[in-house]
């Protein structure tokens, strides 16, 4: 896209760079071929059936997604294999069965024996085959069973005893997000790969078929040695990358596909301050590297067109208001930066920046601009 074209666009807008994008897909594709596994994309951080599209292919064609919303959204898409992979809340299992009735292929996972005993009562009272993965912890970041421990089992006997169908294990190592080298994230993939598969090892030597032994997060997938066992890999944020994902060091900053376009609209002359017209609700509040070496505020600042304009950072935002300075605090030159300059913003987390905007312009290398709408809410 232009400089021109960009210039009609409103601010705050969030930009996708469909090349940016498009190499991404393309390097996540070539690490999962060569490992030999297949992607079930996680679907929550594009939230868009064409970039869905270009991330389903050449996969089998199953999606993850984390809101019953967004699975309705890919199913009226043409999406039906779906993998709801937020533990199940017992108050969605109505809605669950509903969907499975109108053929949604939708799977659900839970992590807890009365989760377990709640769908065995769900699947009788609406008499409804659901389809569960038992969601296991690998490093305590968040979810899932332990997987030495009898509650596994306990939750798989009673799924498989009650009617339904316990259709394999997942993983998702969140506690890959706070490592510190390529090989602290390398290592937390094996971890990821072989909780999964001890797991279901542990299950089928008991009788349970348990067929999918479901793993991923972004940095686990791009930095996995082997995947050997592994039956999908759910991956989502690799898609458009982000200053967290960069700070990882599993892309570099000019890998990040999304940003806001944005607008300066004031000085703060004794601070050597800009003012621009993209706040929390542009950005998000997320705060992802705030944790890591480089804390990059609420998001890193480029020139309308991409380019670096160095250490420049979002220090500070209100609801529509950014304050953006030199991320080690000394003075801007505020003739560089005009009223009416349009800026960009690289975001800290893709997905929560998104989710803040009801669509995508697309450029590079789109003259005339096109948005993409994104499905919202829950
Ligand atoms: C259960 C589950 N699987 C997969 C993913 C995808 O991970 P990432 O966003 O790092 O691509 C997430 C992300 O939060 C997740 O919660």
């Amino acid at each position: 896209m232009s400089a021109d074209s960009l210039s009609v666009l409103p601010t705050p807008s969030l930009l996708v760079d469909q090349q940016l994008m498009a190499a991404n897909i393309q390097r996540m594709n070539q690490q999962l071929e060569q490992l030999g596994a297949p992607l079930r994309p996680h679907l929550k951080t594009c939230k868009n059936i064409e970039i869905a599209r270009a991330m389903l292919a050449g996969h089998p064609g199953g999606c993850t997604v984390s809101t019953l919303a967004e699975a309705d959204y890919f199913f009226e898409h043409g999406i039906d294999d779906v993998l709801y992979a937020v533990g199940i809340a017992p108050g969605k299992l109505a809605a669950v069965a509903d969907r499975i009735k109108a053929g949604m292929k939708l799977s659900i996972i839970l992590d807890q024996e009365a989760t377990a005993e709640a769908v065995v009562e769900a699947a009788r009272h609406h008499d409804c085959r659901f389809q569960v993965l038992l969601e296991i912890d690998a490093d305590g970041a968040r979810a899932g069973f332990v997987p030495d421990e009898p509650e596994l089992l306990n939750a798989a006997m009673k799924l498989q005893n009650g009617g339904v169908d316990v259709a394999g294990v997942m993983v998702h190592a969140g506690g890959s997000y706070a490592c510190l080298s390529h090989e602290a994230i390398k290592a937390m993939a094996e971890t990821e790969r072989q909780s999964a598969v001890k797991a279901a090892e542990h299950l089928r030597s008991q009788g349970l078929d348990c067929p999918v032994i479901s793993v991923g997060s972004t940095p686990t997938a791009l930095r996995a040695g082997t995947l050997v066992g592994v039956t999908e890999v759910r991956a989502g944020v690799y898609v458009f990358q982000d200053l967290v994902m960069a700070g990882l060091g599993v892309c570099r900053e000019k890998d990040i596909a999304v940003s806001v376009l944005t607008e300066v609209i004031g000085h703060r002359k004794s601070r050597g301050e800009v003012l621009i017209d993209a706040g929390w609700m542009a950005l998000s509040r997320d705060r992802g590297t705030a944790s890591q070496d480089r804390d990059r505020g609420y998001g890193l600042v480029r020139d309308s067109d991409g380019t670096d304009l160095g250490e420049i950072i979002v220090r500070a935002t209100n609801q529509e208001h950014g304050i953006v300075g030199l991320a080690d605090g000394s003075a801007l030159n505020l003739a560089d930066f005009p009223i009416g300059r349009r800026l960009r913003v690289l975001p800290n987390h893709a997905c929560a920046t998104a989710g803040q905007h009801s669509g995508y312009w697309l450029t590079n290398p789109i003259d005339a601009p096109r948005k993409l709408k994104r499905c919202h809410g829950w």
